[in-house]
């Protein structure tokens, strides 16, 4: 396809307004599916998509469509994940395309993700085509929230094209949109190959699949390549293209995107944003920008049961075929055995993680408290990173400690401001800005990462009733007066229990801890002493009485079924236990101790 009659774009928006609704509108609308098949084939992908998780990081299709001038295009729409944690991704897709299409609810009007999202398309230069949906509710008011773009975003959104991706209204002309608005790429056929590697997944039986695009030269079925950055040389065994379904092609020109293979084993070896060329007369200067997504947040995963330990790192290798950013290194614990030290790009992606380790692959597992990466200065002028507070030096050969610190927008009701504002400064956050859009207020604090990554979006959902939005992106190291805090049950130390605490916050801290783990830990035979302690010094207390009758007691012998219901109900949460010394601490007391209300 000539250049002219080729547009590349993304959609960028907040979660739930629409952006999928409207990408498979876009398909159906250009016949790339025949209306029959719209159904399954959609279903298909959403299967793949959730196959792969979150992992998955650009999804694109190549769009037909014959336009009013009466000419044929090929519209290419590369997908881009919406969450904060995958902000570098998401930029490396904005590069590979000329143009987005700003999708914005026109009940609800702009939110962080909105924000953060059209930032990097503007970064990126695109051209950017508003687009309002859901002008099919009663709650729509297309007008206010094309002052509030205007307002907010600072874009000209007197073009904007309202939609409802619902029911089809307006499809036709975001269509014809991105032909007529958003820019044709360029680039020199002649010019030896340049591609950029946009993203890449594992497919059990394809191997790692490389979605690429052209910028210079052509890219040919056989062609041996060399990637810039890695050094890695390959030859191509297929090229083609995603309609969504894959489809081979014989080549590639400039200004196209598409997906190739090329017998790479892993997902590791191809780089996001690396430069693509010939093996031989390649091209002389690689893309600019390259960064590998390096995980922020840390925690350890341990099996419940130690019998499961192998079975955890079956698991776990098979997650990170795909998946490049999630690290894991063993760890043993003297409280939880054998495990694994893992690394995320931020709390989604953990969760993410988590949950299909337990889900999918059926194992229990004991999660420690996310912790970030802290810098620790020594005094003989090193310094160590520090992944897990139980590694923490000597505190007497530290000079001193940096910790990670984002910068988070927050747009929230009016209404809920104060309660939001208090939040913020309760987290040891910095107040950078606060401005109106509408009826909401738009706050930006410097926060610590350590204060976010454990419950922060729980706690401004809960005290927002679900009505703030929220993103975040780091701005670097600070030094502040960061201590480890122990917790002792039954005076022995509970490793994984262990936090790193702010001076100023530790003692209401240990408290809330010790009161948390009183209510988890179930009543034993003999008294529990529960210990929160900084630097060997005891700074909270609570004391779990001995149990003293059987629990089946109260059933007075009489009801038979009760008692067995109860009996089966203590195995079960058995199961979920890990034995420390004399103690048994059920498993989700290692995520709930450190929950703060
Ligand atoms: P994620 O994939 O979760 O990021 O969300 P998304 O932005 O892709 O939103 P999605 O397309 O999944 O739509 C979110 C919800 O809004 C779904 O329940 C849709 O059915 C609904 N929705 C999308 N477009 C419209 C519209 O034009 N009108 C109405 N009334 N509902 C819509």
């Amino acid at each position: 396809t000539d250049l002219a009659h080729i547009r590349n774009f993304s959609i960028v928006a907040h979660i739930d307004h629409g952006k999928s609704t409207l990408a498979d509108r876009l398909i159906q609308m250009t016949g790339t599916v025949a209306d029959r098949d719209m159904k399954e084939q959609l279903l298909d992908a959403m299967d793949i998509e959730r196959e792969r998780g979150i992992t998955i990081k650009a999804n694109t299709v190549r769009l037909e469509y014959k336009a009013q001038d009466g000419e044929h295009y090929v519209l290419n729409l590369i997908d881009t994940p919406g969450h904060v944690d995958f902000a570098y991704e998401v930029s490396r897709s904005m590069q590979a395309v000329e143009g987005s299409l700003l999708v914005v609810d026109a009940s609800q009007g702009v939110e962080a993700q909105t924000l953060a999202n059209v930032y990097q398309a503007i970064d990126a230069d695109h051209e950017i085509v508003p687009v309002l949906n859901k002008i099919d509710l009663p709650a729509a008011e297309p007008e206010r929230v094309k002052a509030q773009i205007e307002d907010v975003i600072g874009i000209d959104a007197s073009d904007a094209v309202e939609i409802s991706a619902k029911t089809g209204i307006g499809i036709d002309r975001v269509l014809e949109a991105i032909v007529t608005r958003l820019p044709a790429p360029k680039g020199d056929r002649n010019a030896p190959l340049k591609a950029m590697l946009v993203d890449s997944y594992y497919d059990s039986y394809l191997g790692v699949v490389v979605l690429v695009r052209i910028i210079d030269g052509v890219m040919k079925k056989g062609d041996r390549i060399r990637m810039m950055k890695t050094g890695g040389l390959y030859q191509i065994d297929r090229l083609g293209v995603f309609r969504p379904a894959m489809q081979d092609i014989a080549e590639l020109g400039p200004g196209e995107i598409g997906f190739l293979t090329a017998s790479i084993k892993l997902v590791r070896d191809t780089r996001v944003g690396d430069t693509i060329t010939t093996e031989k007369k390649g091209c002389e200067k690689a893309l600019p920008g390259f960064k590998p997504s390096v995980p922020v947040v840390f925690c350890g995963l341990f099996p419940v049961d130690a019998n499961d330990f192998e079975d955890l790192r079956d698991a776990i290798e098979k997650l990170q075929l795909n998946d490049a950013s999630f690290t894991a290194e063993m760890e043993t614990s003297a409280a939880l055995g054998f495990g694994f030290r893992c690394g995320f790009l931020g709390l989604l992606h953990l969760e993410v993680i988590r949950d299909r380790l337990e889900r999918e692959y059926d194992i229990d597992l004991i999660t420690t408290a996310p912790s970030v990466i802290y810098n620790i200065y020594m005094t003989d002028g090193s310094m160590k990173e520090l992944h897990n507070p139980a590694d923490m030096p000597d505190p007497v050969k530290i000079d001193h400690i940096e910790e990670p610190r984002i910068k988070a927008t927050i747009l929230v009701p009016d209404e809920y401001l104060g309660d939001v504002l208090k939040l913020c400064q309760d987290r040891r956050g910095v107040q950078l800005d606060l401005t109106y859009a509408g009826q909401r207020a738009m706050v930006v604090y410097d926060l610590p990462l350590n204060e976010v990554v454990f419950d922060f979006y729980d706690r401004l959902k809960s005290v927002t009733k679900g009505y703030a939005s929220f993103d975040y992106q780091m701005i670097g190291y600070q030094e502040d007066a960061l201590q480890k805090m122990q917790i002792l049950v039954n005076d022995e130390p509970v490793d994984a229990l262990s936090v790193m605490v702010h001076r100023t916050r530790a003692e209401a801290r240990g408290r809330a801890m010790c009161e948390k783990l009183k209510e988890l830990i179930p009543q034993h035979m003999f008294k529990i002493p529960i210990q929160a302690a900084v630097g060997g010094r005891i700074i909270a207390r609570e004391t779990i009485s001995a149990l003293r009758k059987d629990v089946t007691a109260k059933c007075y012998g009489g009801d038979v079924t009760r008692k067995k219901k109860l009996l089966e109900k203590q195995k079960a949460g058995k199961k979920r236990m890990r034995q420390f010394g004399k103690v048994e601490i059920p498993q989700e007391a290692f995520i709930s101790a450190l929950k703060m209300d």
